[in-house]
Parts: C-alpha cells; structure tokens; sequence
C-alpha cells in the first residue's frame, strides 16, 4: 500500500531533511504535498524524481485526501493545524514542542517506546532532539538496572536553531557580527538554549527533564540538566551520568547498548575511537562512547552521546514514527 504524505515546512532545514530522509528509506508514498508558509506558495521542489510546487497552508489543506503530515514549520503553525489536520482524519506528526506534554498526545522514540503509538488520536509529537538521543541508550539501561538519578550537559550545534543560528557561526568565524543569538557562536559557548523560566533553567533543559519522564514512563526518576551552545554545524554531544538502583558489570552494560537497535558503540579508547559531532553528521544512528563507571557513586556509569540533530533528532525520528505506524496497523 501506497500513502498520501504532506510534509508542512518543506522550504525549511527540518522539512528539507525529511523529504532526504522519506527519499533515502524509499518510503511508499503515492501522492505527496510540500506545503510552507505564503512567501514559498509556488516554489518548486524535487523529490523522488518529480518536480513538485509548494503549497500555502491555509485551513482546507487538509480537505485533501491525505494520510499523514509531517509537521516541521514553528509551533505556532502546529498549534493551529495539527488539530485541524487531525480533525480531518490525517495523522499529524509534530515536530515542535507544542503537542509533547499534551496528555493526549504520545512522545515517541520508535526504538523507545512504540507501543504509546497505540493510543494516538491523530496527533503524534516527535520529542525535543537531546532528549531523543538520551532516551536510546537510557531505555535499555532502566530497564536493566532502574535508573535514579540523570544529570544531563549537552554540547549543542547551532542548526538546532534553524537557518539564522547557522549563519551566525559561519558569518561570524569569518569576523561578521552576531545577528541572532545574544552574544557571538563562533569561538565562543552559550549556556543558554531557549528561553529561561522562572527557575532559572532554560525551556530546552526543562523539556530534556520532562520529556525523559514522559517517554520511559517513570516520574519518579531525578534529572537535571544544563544546555549549552557550541561552536558546531552539525550533531550534539552529551554527556550523560548515570545513577542506577542496581549494581552493574561494566562489561555487561556495554554488551546490552551494542545490542541495542539504533546505537552503535564507538568506545575503543585505546585507538582513541570515541564519537565526534564531525563524524557522526549525517548518520542516523546514536553514538555512544567513553563509557565508564562514576567512582564517586556506588553504581554510576558515564556516557558521552552523539547524533545528528537534525536526522535522529528531528527527520530521521519523524520518518521512523510514521514507518512504525504503517508496520502495527496504526493507519
Ligand atoms: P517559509 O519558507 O515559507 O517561511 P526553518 O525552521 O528552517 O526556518 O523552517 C521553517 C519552515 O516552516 C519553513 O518551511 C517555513 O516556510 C515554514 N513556516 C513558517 N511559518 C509558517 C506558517 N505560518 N505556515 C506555513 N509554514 C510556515
């Protein structure tokens, strides 16, 4: 069977990546529509060997027949159209923060945890990109030993900000000044991402705290995190501790995330094989490495985490939730 797939924001980084990505994974589409705001209305863009002309979203876009929308153009655009996309039977897929936290909505990592896929009422969101390269490697190790405690410093590349945080570190390795963060990328690190809240963490670290609960389904697991901006195109690093219930055998923890659908280990400190943002750009698998027991703990483990942001963190999570749909009987 064959799908009618739109993908809303397809002048943008994120829409572009899942248009790559629908193509790369020869996803079974029959008609597609790349729809963007009323400045792209008439653009053409190609895709699987067509040429297609971008549409303006407006409210009737979704009267069409179309199966699934891949939502990636702000969230106010979400807030307004995924529920009239659902209203009209099209299952949205959402990549922006609006619909996460919604009890209503299932958070999916498909590796993590598909089965909340079953109680989707045609809105699906797509988690916050930190958190999605965390939970891989978490799942497996709650699961085994129950985790208590995470504490959570991310290294994050600029494109997680859209077009305007990439010019800024490009334009301003090249002596230009910063137009869109408050204080220049280039040489420089930012411990801010978002907006700060009332208790003095930012709104990414606050979704990295929520969302991890949401998705392995456990609120009683302590977590705290600071988000930090790096000189980086592409691909965020974090560095992940781990406090456990249980004890564990270093060897054995190792063992179960190479088995682990989605990750590959890069842990041979010997030949100096850790994960860099450079080399894991453009991959869609989560890399994991330096692992090594927290001795200041009874039983702790370290994990230095890498992904790219834009496919595991944004398109690449986005097409594989609507791939596991199509495989459960969900649409
Ligand atoms: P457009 O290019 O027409 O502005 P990015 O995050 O890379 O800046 O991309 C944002 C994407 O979301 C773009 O495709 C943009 O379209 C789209 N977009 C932004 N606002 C709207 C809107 N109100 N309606 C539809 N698409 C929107």
């Amino acid at each position: 069977k064959k799908f009618n797939v739109a993908v809303v924001g397809a002048t943008g980084m994120v829409g572009n990546k899942i248009m790559e990505v629908l193509e790369e994974r020869n996803f079974p589409i029959d008609q597609f529509y790349p729809m963007a705001s009323a400045n792209s209305a008439g653009k053409k863009v190609h895709f699987m060997g067509k040429e297609y002309t971008v549409e303006e979203l407006n409210e009737h876009s979704f009267d069409k027949d179309i199966d699934i929308a891949l939502f990636s153009a702000g969230g106010s655009t979400s807030k307004k159209y995924a529920p009239i996309a659902a209203k009209n039977g099209v299952i949205a897929i959402d990549n922006s923060s609006t619909w996460r936290m919604d009890e209503n909505v299932p958070l999916i990592v498909p590796e993590v945890n598909p089965e909340d896929l079953k109680w989707h009422k045609n809105i699906i969101a797509n988690p916050n990109c930190s958190t999605i390269q965390a939970m891989v490697p978490l799942k497996v190790l709650h699961e085994t030993y129950k985790i208590k405690r995470v504490v959570y410093s991310t290294y994050q590349a600029v494109s997680g900000s859209g077009v305007n945080g990439y010019k800024d570190l490009e334009e301003g390795s090249k002596g230009e000044p910063n137009k869109f963060y408050p204080y220049p990328i280039a040489f420089n690190i930012l411990p801010h991402i978002d907006v700060f809240e009332e208790n003095g963490y930012t709104k990414e670290e606050m979704k990295m705290i929520n969302e991890t609960r949401k998705i392995l389904h456990d609120d009683s697991i302590r977590i705290t995190a600071t988000t930090v901006r790096v000189p980086v195109f592409y691909s965020h690093s974090e560095s992940i501790n781990l406090e456990f219930e249980k004890d564990f055998d270093l060897d054995e923890l190792i063992t179960l995330l190479e088995k682990t659908p989605g990750i590959v280990v890069k842990n041979d400190i010997k030949n100096l094989q850790y994960p860099t943002p450079l080399d894991v750009a453009g991959k869609n698998e989560v890399y994991v490495g330096r692992i090594r027991r927290d001795e200041s703990i009874d039983s702790g483990v370290n994990l230095w985490v890498v992904a790219d942001n834009i496919r595991k963190g944004a398109a690449t999570n986005a097409v594989q939730i609507a791939e596991t749909l199509i495989q459960n009987n969900l649409i």
